[in-house]
């Protein structure tokens, strides 16, 4: 079978564009059986902008060659003969750049992707009126002393009942009178996707700052969490903190892990 000239580096291009799309994924399926690895997207362009690049300078370096692309060229946008085969060709085209196009703007109904973190990482270190904390030195001094245990955990009940079970609740399970005015709502101490998880430094650093003391990674995040170093002092932080894994019967995540 004979292939117009005109067609070839079109052909040439487009078995550049399965070998990309499906032979390198195939070969590397092969390679490690179960798998099927992908070209990324804007890699495959890349490849087959030099390659569309490479076929347009071989064909256009001949003088010869390139005359009889163009006489092809020529013979297929002005011959009578091929008017219907023509009018297909440039009809598909155009269909298919529309499609594209309605494709990239068309209204998708799909759930929208949760984009907040809900414990982004801390930063190194804040700082409070003028003192700074390291995060990642940071303990909670009030363990130390075993005997007054019990009196901080007790200081820690009366500030959590004066200041934060209007929205985490009387059972610390973030169901507080104010609770489903919020979005997101307050933290369920009970649940062992919050505090279990964490570090006291990281709830000192959350307790002190915050809903705006969040990273931009946090962003959209509305959290109605006070600035409680405006109302509470260091120690009271601390005495909370020992109360919520106190009542809870949750332990800190210790360090590093
Ligand atoms: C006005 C309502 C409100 C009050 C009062 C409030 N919080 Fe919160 N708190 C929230 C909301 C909402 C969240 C969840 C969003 C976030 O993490 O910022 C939250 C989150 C937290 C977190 C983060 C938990 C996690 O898993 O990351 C801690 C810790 C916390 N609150 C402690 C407290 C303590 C201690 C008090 C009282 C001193 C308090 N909160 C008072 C609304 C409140």
């Amino acid at each position: 079978m004979k292939v117009p000239r005109a067609i070839r580096p079109i052909l040439v291009v487009a078995l550049a564009y399965a070998i990309v799309e499906a032979g390198i994924p195939a070969i590397g399926a092969l390679l490690k059986p179960g798998t099927w690895p992908v070209v990324p997207a804007h890699l495959a362009r890349i490849y087959l902008f030099f390659i569309a690049n490479v076929v347009l300078l071989y064909t256009a370096a001949d003088e010869v060659l390139w005359g009889r692309v163009r006489g092809e060229l020529r013979y297929f946008f002005g011959a009578d003969e091929v008017r219907v085969v023509r009018t297909l060709v440039i009809a598909a085209i155009s269909l298919a750049g529309g499609y594209v196009a309605y494709d990239a703007v068309r209204p998708r109904l799909e759930t929208p992707p949760e984009l907040r973190a809900i414990h982004p990482a801390p930063p190194a270190s804040f700082s409070i009126g003028g003192k700074a904390y390291d995060l990642s030195t940071l303990n909670n001094p009030l363990r130390a002393d075993k005997s007054k245990f019990a009196d901080h955990v007790k200081a820690g009940a009366e500030l959590y009942f004066k200041n934060c079970f209007f929205c985490h609740g009387d059972k610390l399970d973030g169901k507080g009178h104010y609770a489903d005015a919020f979005h997101p709502r307050p933290a369920n101490f009970r649940d062992v996707g919050t505090i279990a998880q964490l570090r006291e430094s990281y709830l000192f650093w959350r307790i002190a700052t915050g809903g705006p003391g969040l990273p931009r990674e946090g962003w959209p995040w509305m959290s109605s969490m006070p600035i409680w170093h405006r109302f509470l002092s260091e120690t009271e932080i601390w005495q909370v903190i020992l109360f919520l894994y106190d009542f809870t019967g949750q332990a800190p995540r210790v360090r590093d892990s």
